[in-house]
């Protein structure tokens, strides 16, 4: 099995002066058994990569293409060129914000895999879907058509975010973190075979914090998280980072 991961989504947080941050994590990616991955807004990526360390550094979106007259947009070409190793992808935020599909992220999936870069693919139910007993048709949908053939436990990461649990404090039981995290692994098994299917890292996302990081880490088929707020602070990830390590 690879390394867990612990990947802090800095989301459209942090200026220059808090790439600080990074040098008070070293010590602690340092000492850890998880891979530490911080995903910063796009500005900082250059400049966070050359001082990361063993900690490393990804965009949270990317462009399908490669180059053209898409103003505003990043390639992952030039995500990879900054140093970059890993994106997020599908984020929920993404999708609503800037209405990405299904069929987009998987666009977007495999622009990542061409520049060499791991996608972490985002998926996750809403609280009306959840309480319509959805949740797992919701989440089966989103990593068929997310999800391009050809996935390995190198070049895929897919992340659970239940959506109702994304900044709001609220969390799932370990019991319901369980149940999807066990159903995604299955899908993934049967899709790419046992060995790919064991190999890709399940992350958990959705108000993880120093209190509650430890259990969730010990839930069947969780191989890391996904982590906003409480991934700005050092002092807080630390915490997240070994409690998963
Ligand atoms: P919070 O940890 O702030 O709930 O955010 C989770 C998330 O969306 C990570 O991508």
């Amino acid at each position: 099995m690879r390394k867990k991961l612990a990947a802090g989504n800095w989301k459209m947080n942090g200026l220059l002066e808090n790439l600080s941050e990074i040098k008070s994590l070293a010590a602690t990616a340092q000492n850890s058994n998880c891979q530490v991955l911080i995903c910063p807004p796009a500005p900082l990526i250059h400049a966070m990569a050359q001082i990361s360390g063993d900690i490393a550094v990804g965009g949270q979106t990317c462009h399908a293409n490669e180059s053209g007259a898409h103003t505003g947009d990043t390639s992952a070409n030039l995500l990879a060129d900054c140093g970059a190793t890993y994106v997020i992808l599908g984020h929920s935020e993404r999708r609503a914000d800037h209405g990405e599909t299904d069929t987009d992220i998987r666009a977007k999936t495999k622009a990542a895999w061409g520049a060499g870069l791991t996608a972490i693919v985002c998926i996750g139910e809403s609280l009306a879907e959840r309480k319509a007993s959805n949740t797992l048709d919701i989440i089966g949908g989103q990593l068929s058509t997310s999800v391009p053939d050809n996935a390995t436990g190198e070049n895929l990461v897919v992340a659970y975010e239940p959506i109702w649990a994304i900044g709001t404090g609220l969390t799932p039981t370990l019991d319901q973190i369980g149940e999807v995290h066990d159903f995604i692994r299955a899908r993934l098994e049967r899709r790419f075979g046992q060995g790919v299917g064991r190999s890709v890292r399940i992350l958990y996302g959705g108000s993880m914090n120093p209190k509650n990081a430890a259990d969730i880490a010990d839930v069947s088929n969780v191989d890391g998280g996904l982590v906003g707020g409480a991934s700005l602070k050092a002092a807080d990830f630390s915490i997240i980072i070994k409690a998963l390590g």
